[in-house]
């Protein structure tokens, strides 16, 4: 597999392409970016512990029978994934209330969401990844109704197993976000899963282990990353 150019620059992963159409390599870089790109730092180790991380994941989601992009790590930083046409969509579920909806609804963080509560956002930093629904995403032309089906029900297919993974990990799966895209016609999970995507807890303490270490300057983010990676199984070595 030879890595050709730069396609594009995220503000935490690079996408290059390959000799073949449908693969590129995703870079993922130690660039950590909080309010939509406002605040950019710089995280040694960073790069490695998420591409470690999320190859964990992606490889425990396809055996738990949810479609990705992933196909095989590369090197301490880059994966190869399949090339997708990305549904500028995301996808968040929440098990427990944090962030956002704490903000938006003034409800406490903490309290357990029965049933869990699927959310979709616009994957635009420029309007600040405005909150909307399944009528704008039709119309606007972001996702047909049956590809928002399937966006939820897979999205609430790895709630059940990376709940079950984190648990045994004694971790809380508090809300993480999710993007799809199309390979070749077919929905597939895309972008990464790391603990810049989602909200992490100590089951026990309730000890944040997640990029909200970052944004709200908490410290020890990467060591935390690396925690609960140790602590479901990723290897860092
Ligand atoms: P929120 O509380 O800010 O709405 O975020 C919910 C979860 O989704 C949280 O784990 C962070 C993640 N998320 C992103 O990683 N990027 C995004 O652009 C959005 C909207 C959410
Ligand atoms: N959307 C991600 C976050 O919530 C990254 C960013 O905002 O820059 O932190």
């Amino acid at each position: 597999m030879e890595k050709r150019q730069e396609l594009y620059a995220g503000k935490a992963k690079s996408v290059f392409t390959t000799d073949d159409p449908d693969r590129v390599i995703l870079q993922f870089r130690d660039d950590t970016s909080a309010f939509d790109g406002e605040r950019m730092e710089s995280l040694d180790r960073k790069g490695m512990v998420n591409n470690r991380f999320n190859a964990f994941i992606m490889e425990t989601l396809s055996a738990a029978g949810v479609p990705t992009h992933f196909e095989k790590r590369l090197s301490d930083t880059e994966s190869l994934v399949k090339t997708l046409e990305m549904i500028p969509v995301e996808c968040v579920v929440r098990n427990i209330a944090a962030g956002s909806l704490v903000k938006r609804l003034g409800v406490t963080e903490g309290e357990a969401l029965s049933p869990p509560t699927f959310e979709l956002f616009l994957k635009n930093d420029a309007l600040h990844d405005p909150m909307i629904n399944e009528s704008l995403a039709e119309t606007f032309g972001w996702a047909t109704a049956d590809q928002l089906a399937e966006m939820k029900a897979l999205t609430f297919k790895v709630n059940a197993v990376l709940k079950q993974l984190f648990a045994d990990g004694g971790l809380l799966l508090v809300d993480y976000k999710l993007e799809f895209g199309l390979f070749k016609g077919q929905l597939v999970l895309g972008d990464e899963f790391s603990p810049d995507g989602c909200r992490l807890w100590d089951a026990e303490t309730r000890e944040k282990l997640d990029k909200d270490r970052f944004r709200q300057g908490l410290g020890g983010v990467i060591e935390a990353y690396e925690e609960v990676g140790r602590r479901i199984g990723v290897s860092f070595d």
